[in-house]
C-alpha cells in the first residue's frame, strides 16, 4: 500500500448548497457533460451525478454530487445531503449580494451541522457577468480565508475554473 506504482481510487461525497438561480446545476453540468444550458431549470429535491478525474501518480477521484434545490421550500432537505458528505461546495452569484448573504447561512449551518473536518469551497460563479457585479472578489475570498475555506470564481456558462475547482478540491482531501 501506498508504493509508488500503486492505483489508488478515492471516493467522495460532495454536496452543492447555494440560493436558488446561482449557478449549481450549470456548474456540475459543466464539469461532468462540459455543457451549458441557459434555459436551467430550477432543480427539485436534488440530483446526484458523479464524475471521476485523474490527479498525477495514478490517483483518481470519483466525486459522488448532491445538487441540491436552492429554492426555500427545499432547506430542510439539505441536511440529507450534506450529512456525511466529505466536501461542501457553497455557491454565490456574483451579481447577487442577496445570494452572497446566503452562502454565509450555508456556511454557518455547514459549520454547526456538517461532518467534522468536512472541506469548504466558496465559489463566485457568473463570473462572466462583471458589468453587474454586487460582490467584490477580495469580500468572497476575505470571507472565505475568516472561514478556513478554498475561495474561487467560477463561470459555468464560459467554463472558466471550473475543472480548476474540482481539481483543487481533490488536492486538499486528506
Ligand atoms: P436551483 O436548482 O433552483 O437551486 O438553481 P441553480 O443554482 O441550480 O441554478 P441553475 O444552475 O439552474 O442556473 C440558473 C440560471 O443561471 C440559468 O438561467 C443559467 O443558465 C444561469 N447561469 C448559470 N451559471 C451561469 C454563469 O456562469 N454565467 C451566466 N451568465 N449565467 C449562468
Ligand atoms: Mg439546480
Amino acid at each position: 500500500n501506498g508504493g509508488a506504482n500503486d492505483a489508488k481510487n478515492i471516493r467522495i461525497k460532495l454536496v452543492l448548497l447555494g440560493d436558488s438561480g446561482v449557478g449549481k446545476s450549470c456548474i456540475v453540468l459543466r464539469f461532468v457533460r462540459g455543457q451549458f444550458d441557459p434555459t436551467s431549470k430550477v432543480t427539485i429535491g436534488a440530483s446526484f451525478l458523479s464524475q471521476t478525474i485523474a490527479l498525477q501518480d495514478s490517483v483518481t477521484v470519483k466525486f459522488e454530487i448532491w445538487d441540491t434545490a436552492g429554492q426555500e421550500r427545499y432547506a430542510a432537505l439539505a441536511p440529507l445531503y450534506y450529512r456525511g458528505a466529505a466536501v461542501a461546495v457553497v455557491v454565490y452569484d456574483i451579481t447577487s449580494a442577496e445570494s452572497f448573504a446566503k452562502a454565509q447561512y450555508w456556511v454557518k449551518e455547514l459549520q454547526k451541522r456538517g461532518s467534522s473536518g468536512i472541506i469548504m469551497a466558496l465559489v463566485g460563479n457568473k463570473a462572466d457577468l462583471q458589468e453587474k457585479r454586487e460582490v467584490s472578489a477580495k469580500d468572497g475570498m476575505e470571507y472565505a480565508e475568516k472561514n478556513g475555506m478554498f475561495f474561487i470564481e467560477t463561470s459555468a456558462k464560459t467554463a472558466d475554473n471550473i475543472n480548476h475547482l474540482f481539481e483543487e478540491i481533490a488536492k486538499r482531501l486528506p
